[in-house]
């Protein structure tokens, strides 16, 4: 039966092979063992079948103009055989539910996937990013009232920068 639940120690290797089968590379991989070294895995899921890991999502901190307080969803994956069948849904509301301190989350992504979630375009609260992303940038707020009044533009940790 599929379980999502916290990373735990252990957890790693099985989180690398679901990130390189998914991504076909090893880029997505080694950004998540780079914020776990820095501390910077806010919150990290797990989709568990058989014990065998199926699914993962990140969340780390994001900023806007710099100052802190909002979460980035990066990134989610779900094993190619295990592909349409709701465990990416899962681990992102699952996910969101967990993230208790957080004023806002964005995403970089494909805009239909998380509109069901609540995500919208950043742009249109006026919230840019570093990757010249437009419809596909998009932005959950969480406590009302967090963001800009007019605008800003919202970065990754360093981890990010040999991602991107
Ligand atoms: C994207 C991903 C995590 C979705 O996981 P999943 O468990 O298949 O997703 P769910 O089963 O919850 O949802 C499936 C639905 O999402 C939509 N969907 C899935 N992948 C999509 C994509 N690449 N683009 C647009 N919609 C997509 C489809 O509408 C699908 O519904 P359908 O089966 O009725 O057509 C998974 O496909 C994956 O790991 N892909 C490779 C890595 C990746 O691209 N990660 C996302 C980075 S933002």
């Amino acid at each position: 039966m599929l379980e999502i639940r916290r990373e735990r120690d252990g957890d790693a290797d099985g989180i690398r092979a679901v990130l390189r089968t998914a991504f076909g590379g090893n880029d997505e991989a080694n950004l998540v063992d780079a914020l776990r070294a820095s501390g910077n895995l806010s919150v990290s899921l797990v989709a568990v079948d058989a014990d065998r890991i199926v699914g993962h999502i990140a969340f780390s901190p994001v900023t806007i103009d710099g100052v802190p307080g909002g979460l980035g969803l990066a990134p989610l994956a779900v094993h190619p055989n295990r592909q349409r069948s709701g465990i990416g849904s899962a681990l992102v509301r699952r996910g969101l539910e967990a993230l208790h301190d957080a004023d806002y989350v964005v995403v970089l992504g494909h805009p239909e996937y998380y509109a069901k979630f609540g995500f919208r375009r950043a742009s249109d609260l006026g919230i840019g990013n570093e990757y010249g992303a437009d419809e596909a940038f998009q932005l959950l707020e969480l406590r009302i009232g967090s963001l800009p009044a007019n605008s800003g533009m919202a970065r990754y940790g360093p981890e990010f920068g040999a991602w991107s």
